[in-house]
């Protein structure tokens, strides 16, 4: 078996078994609670050795990074990459700490390159008992290798772009069967994450977290105000070697302002008064890139940067998506001229950008495309892992069908969790099961689904989701509510596969379908539809879906074949399980503590339909077991 790891932002851990083919993957976040954890996966490999593999079955390990820039002593490269943000937050909250620890490096050890990085890595590993080879990867090639060697092509242009990993935003790949050949790099200084992470600092938003919104925010504004300021910031350009690619000015200046080796007093004051004021790592990464983009777009708007009102707000998303797509249509179409083959497979962050990738499909000569269901760093632990496999005699390629790779839990689990929060349990059949909430769904009611095997991914996809009725608008702003978030675009639905072409359209339906099953494209609704789904549908026309066949998971199938029996509506809204800025649920516990916040109207766990103990009780179908005591049979995934 080969486990794959990865440790930026969204740590996470990957199996592989004997096939190439994933059994396992899970983020940290999901475990740590806390969003886009760094950092060694340590709670993840507790649940890997308890539960998935033991030490000595581990043949090799891949890891999604090179783990070679690191500056500075041993317990410096712990701190900036492979502590958690909780051990860094301790750090940062003590100006005590923090003057130790730069003291340390500043005083004789200072910023030169070591290795220290890897080795601690293997020490870790070790400690774990697990001995194995360990392979440290470049961050793009395992991007690469997580779109092409997991997508359903036997030959593709693959490309990744990003904010920066291993020094590089971006590359071009050519690929077939198992090979991966380097076309084209891009390095960092060219990076169009750093575009789009400092518009969204800009516009006051989390970077690294709400870059999603900015592409919601952009169908509200007018992309001509502030176009050519874009365009100055970010165009393509031709290389040395006459191959086009992209300049990018923001991470010019990125690169220049947090250079180490060029700190300047007057800038390191600056980053002391950041420091002071955050006293936490996401807080003080905020507020730098925030500074930086302020700084930049001073005198290019017309309202205060720091101070911009919503329209101003949504013509700057408006400009930079338009730019964006452009650049990236002109740079993809580049390539695709130069290419044996007219399929995409795409990963790294900028590709979370679901209007861009419709636009890609749509402006490009592409017939097909595949985005990772896992496109940002966690999606370098597969990656990783993938290159690691097809390095073995006889690799075969396998597909990825499905993101459901992370834990599940028993009933019984369950049911101690219901004990212990004071809750009411009845189970009901598959099919009785699907009736009630499809029912619920009829009636409004908002629907938590906990079952089965937790998404890898951003995505929920059906085990970790909230069920909602699509037809009325009105459902964002109350849902939005109840779950504590701030959306600009609405929520995403899931659809059945025979519906798919009766609610979109477009010339390459067909050419998107290897990618909704993960829902990391928008496409074009049908005018008609759009009235009949205003809740799933944007400003623009478009919505994200998640489509499914039946044997992708039969229960979920049933879910929305019986709301279409009462409705005639084959799609429902399904949303991540999660309440504000919280990662999507994991354990029996965060759902129901969900559920007892008043986040939702239903509960669904595994076969128990859970209700608080002061409700009255569900008026049970004939064959449903009414508040079960004894610990019930286990389910089918094993733990
Ligand atoms: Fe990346």
């Amino acid at each position: 078996m080969i486990l794959g790891l990865s440790f930026s932002h969204n740590a996470t851990a990957c199996l592989l078994d004997g096939q190439g083919q994933a059994v396992f993957c899970a983020s940290e976040e999901r475990f740590t609670r806390r969003k886009n954890d760094w950092g060694i996966p340590h709670l993840v490999l507790d649940e890997l050795l308890a539960h998935h593999v033991r030490p000595g079955q581990v043949q090799a390990v891949a890891v999604g990074e090179g783990c070679m820039a690191a500056y500075g002593s041993r317990k410096f490269a712990d701190f900036l990459y492979l502590g958690n943000l909780a051990s860094r937050d301790h750090t940062l909250r003590s100006p005590l700490r923090t003057a130790a620890l730069l003291a340390r490096e500043v005083c004789g050890r200072t910023f030169r390159p070591r290795s220290e990085y890897q080795r601690l890595v293997i020490d870790a590993l070790k400690k774990r008992g697990i001995i194995a080879p360990v392979r440290f990867f470049d961050h793009h090639t395992a991007h690469a290798a997580s779109a092409f060697h997991c997508s359903p092509f036997e030959d593709a242009l693959v490309v990744t772009l990003d904010g920066e990993g291993d020094g590089l935003s971006g590359s071009v790949w050519h690929a077939s069967g198992s090979r991966l050949e380097l076309v084209q790099k891009l390095d960092e200084i060219r990076s169009l994450g750093k575009f789009y992470r400092s518009i969204t600092a800009l516009l006051g938003l989390t970077v690294n977290r709400h870059e999603g919104k900015v592409t919601g925010l952009a169908a509200y504004g007018d992309a001509d105000r502030y176009r050519e300021t874009m365009r100055g910031l970010l165009h393509p350009e031709p290389d040395a070697e006459g191959l086009l690619t992209v300049r990018s000015r923001i991470a010019e200046h990125h690169m220049k302002r947090f250079n180490l080796r060029r700190v300047r007093l007057g800038g390191l004051a600056a980053h002391l008064g950041m420091y002071w004021r955050s006293r936490s790592w996401e807080g003080l990464l905020n507020r730098m890139i925030a500074a930086q983009a302020r700084s930049i777009f001073a005198g290019a708007l017309e309202g205060d940067p720091a101070s911009l009102s919503f329209e101003e707000k949504a013509d700057i998303a408006a400009a930079a998506q338009a730019v964006l797509e452009e650049v990236v249509v002109e740079y993809m179409g580049f390539h695709l001229e130069r290419a044996p083959s007219r399929k995409l497979a795409l990963a790294g962050g900028v590709f979370a950008n679901v209007k861009l990738n419709q636009r890609v499909l749509e402006r490009t000569e592409a017939e097909a495309i595949y985005i990772h269901p896992g496109m940002g760093d966690e999606g370098l632990a597969m990656g990783a892992a993938k290159l690691a496999y097809h390095e073995t005699p006889g690799a075969k390629r396998s597909v990825l069908r499905s993101v459901h790779l992370g834990p599940a839990y028993r009933e019984a689990d369950i049911e101690r969790a219901c004990d212990h929060h004071q809750m009411r349990y009845t189970r009901l059949a598959d099919e009785a099961l699907a009736e009630r909430i499809a029912d619920a769904l009829v009636n409004e009611e908002i629907v938590g689904l906990f079952r089965g095997r937790m998404e890898y991914g951003p995505r929920a996809l059906g085990h970790r989701t909230i069920l909602v009725n699509p037809a009325k608008r009105e459902i964002n702003d109350v849902v939005n509510k109840r779950l504590g978030r701030s959306e600009y675009m609405p929520f995403a639905p899931v659809v059945l596969d025979d519906a798919y072409e009766e609610i979109f359209e477009g010339p390459k339906l067909s050419g998107a379908r290897f990618t909704t099953a993960f829902m990391t494209i928008t496409l074009d609704v049908k005018p008609a539809w759009a009235k009949r789904i205003e809740g799933v549908v944007h400003v623009d026309g478009t919505a994200r879906p998640q489509v499914i066949e039946r044997e992708d998971d039969p229960f979920y199938y049933a879910i929305l074949s019986k709301f279409r029996e009462r409705t005639g509506i084959g799609c429902v809204v399904n949303t991540s399980f999660n309440l504000h800025e919280e990662p999507i649920v994991n354990r029996p516990e965060d759902a129901i503590r969900s559920f007892q916040s008043g986040a939702i109207d239903r509960l669904v766990m595994e076969n128990l339909w859970v209700e608080p103990r002061d409700r009255a009780p569900l008026r049970e179908p004939a064959g449903a077991v009414e508040v079960i005591r004894q610990a019930p049979v286990g389910q089918p995934t094993p733990r």
